[in-house]
């Protein structure tokens, strides 16, 4: 290993990061990180942080699983490709598990990304209309403050205008409404969804997508029945609920998946980062059995689904995806993530008592703690004075995330959102390098 000024050095002269001004960054390189164990990393100065955003909310099982770095060389030494027109057991078995815990029969498509995997969800929900007889119903409604992705057509369903500054024109088709956040918005947003339908044309609306709970627009947490509620109005009009679990998928929020608690399905779903934990790049769309049965047709029907990848589905990544899950089970990291999760949210809400905290939200492992410049007005805390909150809580020994180039003025919710295995002792650490860098921070 290069010691790490070399490291740096080369870095700053080779790599385009993401979301950074890269301008400053000689004088204030980011940390470069040369070893991780359980929920904890380690810089290349030997200091070591509790990451309290599992890489970027992926690293589920946390740091150091042995077992799953084993079942890659395995795979990789007896079988390192096929191709995904082909069968093979890794991709069978994961895809097998996914529905299994769904509790649905359907189909599960292999991507590379969670953007990628929303882009097949558009794909099938529009061809699935043009080819059951409603070739106009091609609108798709996202929510602002939504996040899907980074390609353009996720970004075009994506409501987060910071994040999609200088991109445009996106693709035609896509429409946004409100999203529900107890905290700053008060109108009926389900109801805003029947009205934005009624008003385009049913006839006109292919889909609506949504995550069941915002994540990096902010951990914004929606009332119990507002999913009951959006999956009776979507049935009601013949539009295909699209649920991105990407983040909230396999565990994050207390329950395998998160439209679980809501006793509701999705028409089709997306799946990403937890799905391999970030040991290997995998994600995948899920379509229910109905839908998949419209693209069945004789040979030249030309009804199939025409989305094609060089590394969905990919042996090394689905054999990592599948054991991950066996551990995430054999392990009862879900309840586990549950029960951390609410202890961590019991703790942290009495932050709420400090004038510049808004609002402490979250379920299970996915919690936001929103700053304001006071909690009368909720005018929202300015992004330096949010950066000075994590920076505090860096020197702290705590990586936290917060909400980065998502909406204009909103830059003011930190994120948590730490591997599962999270133990006590490491959440007692983590709220309290947290708690110091409010009462240093803010102010009082
Ligand atoms: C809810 C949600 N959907 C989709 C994506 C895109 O996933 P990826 O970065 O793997 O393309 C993200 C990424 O953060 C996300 O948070």
């Amino acid at each position: 290993m290069p010691p790490s000024s070399d490291l740096t050095a080369r870095d700053l002269e080779s790599v385009w990061h993401p979301l950074a001004q890269h301008r400053d960054f000689a004088a204030a390189p980011p940390r470069a990180i040369v070893e991780a164990n359980g929920v904890t990393v380690t810089d290349s100065e030997g200091r070591q942080l509790i990451d309290g955003v599992a890489g970027i909310w992926c690293v589920n099982v946390g740091y150091g699983r042995e077992e799953l770095a084993d079942v890659a060389r395995e795979q990789m030494a007896r079988l390192p490709f096929v191709a995904g027109m082909m069968i093979h057991e890794p991709a069978a078995r994961l895809a097998s598990k996914i529905l299994d815990r769904m509790g649905i029969a359907g189909r599960v498509f292999f991507a590379n990304s969670g953007s990628e995997a929303n882009e097949i969800a558009f794909k099938v929900a529009r061809q699935y209309h043009a080819q059951t007889g409603a070739p106009e119903r091609h609108k798709i409604i996202g929510r602002y403050r939504g996040y899907h992705g980074n390609t353009l057509g996720a970004l075009s369903a994506s409501g987060q205008g910071e994040r999609k500054r200088g991109y445009g024109p996106f693709a035609p088709g896509f429409l946004h409404i409100d999203a529900p956040d107890p905290y700053r918005v008060f109108h009926d947003t389900a109801l805003q969804l029947e009205r934005t339908i009624e008003r385009e044309g049913p006839t006109t609306i292919a889909a609506f997508i949504m995550e069941p709970i915002i994540a990096g627009g902010g951990v914004l947490i929606p009332p119990d029945d507002y999913l009951p509620r959006v999956r009776e109005i979507c049935d009601r009009h013949g539009v295909l609920l699209i649920l991105d679990e990407v983040v909230t998928g396999f565990g994050r929020t207390g329950d395998y998946y998160a439209h679980q608690r809501a006793g509701v399905l999705p028409d089709l779903m997306t799946l990403g980062k937890g799905i391999a934990s970030g040991y290997q790049p995998l994600a995948a769309m899920v379509a229910k059995q109905e839908i998949f049965e419209a693209f069945h047709g004789a040979p030249g029907d030309g009804v199939h689904l025409r989305h094609v990848n060089t590394y969905g589905g990919h042996p090394v990544a689905t054999a990592v995806g599948l054991r991950n899950l066996e551990i995430i089970e054999r392990e009862g990291l879900v309840e586990r993530a549950a029960k951390t999760g609410d202890a961590l949210l019991t703790r942290l809400h009495a932050l709420e008592e400090h004038p510049q905290v808004g609002e402490v939200r979250g379920r299970g492992l996915l919690i936001g703690i929103e700053l304001v410049e006071d909690s009368a007005s909720r005018t929202p805390l300015s992004e330096a004075a949010t950066m000075k909150v994590v920076a505090r809580c860096a020197q702290e020994g705590l990586i936290v995330g917060r909400t980065t180039n998502t909406s204009a003025g909103l830059s003011n919710v930190i994120i948590l959102a730490p591997p599962f295995v999270l133990s006590d002792d490491e959440a007692d650490r983590l709220a309290a390098a947290l708690e110091t860098a409010v009462q240093e921070e803010l102010r009082a």
